[in-house]
């Protein structure tokens, strides 16, 4: 009996493996341009979930984790999405490297679970500050009214 309900269980996860989960990458319309150190910092750390060029990992593949990703993605995209930066006005620019930089020296990106899965995507100190020197140049814009 154990063993049927077992088996039963087991069939269901299977079938839900085939629930539908967005995994898609969508066309970059202005990706941030930006001083190679700089970028190669973000693209390390951020852009799996900041930018149209997720590399889906390989557990994104499997329920339930698909959709705790996917879902992940698609909230972080909507928050901050590298790819689409150049498009932003310079206010908006000015708010989120000031937010980036709140979010890193936090500690709350890149979110824990990703840093002990993907290694080394836990800034360093140095690249830390490298990127404070980054979101200076737009510090004027942020001073401007809020929106
Ligand atoms: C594993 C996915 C993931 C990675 C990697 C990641 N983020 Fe996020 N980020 C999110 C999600 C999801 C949100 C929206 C929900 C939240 O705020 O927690 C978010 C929100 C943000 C926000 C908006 C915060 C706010 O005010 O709500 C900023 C800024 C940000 N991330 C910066 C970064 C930076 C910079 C990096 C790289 C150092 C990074 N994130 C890496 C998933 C990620």
């Amino acid at each position: 009996m154990k063993k049927k309900i077992f088996l039963f269980l087991f069939a269901i996860l299977m079938l839900f493996q085939f629930f539908p989960v967005d995994r898609n990458n969508p066309e970059i319309g202005g990706d941030l341009r930006a001083d190679k150190d700089v970028s190669s910092i973000f693209r390390k750390s951020c852009y799996d979930c900041h930018s149209n060029e997720t590399k889906w990992p390989f557990y994104s593949y499997i329920f339930p984790f698909s959709v705790l990703v996917s879902n992940h993605v698609t909230e972080g995209r909507e928050e901050l999405n590298f790819s689409e930066w150049e498009n932003l006005s310079d206010r908006k620019k000015g708010k989120k490297s000031k937010e980036i930089i709140e979010e890193i020296e936090t500690g709350e990106m890149p979110p824990m679970y990703y840093s002990i899965i993907h290694r080394n995507t836990k800034l360093t100190k140095q690249e830390f500050l490298r990127l404070k020197e980054w979101a200076l140049k737009y510090e004027s814009d942020s001073l401007k009214e809020s929106d």
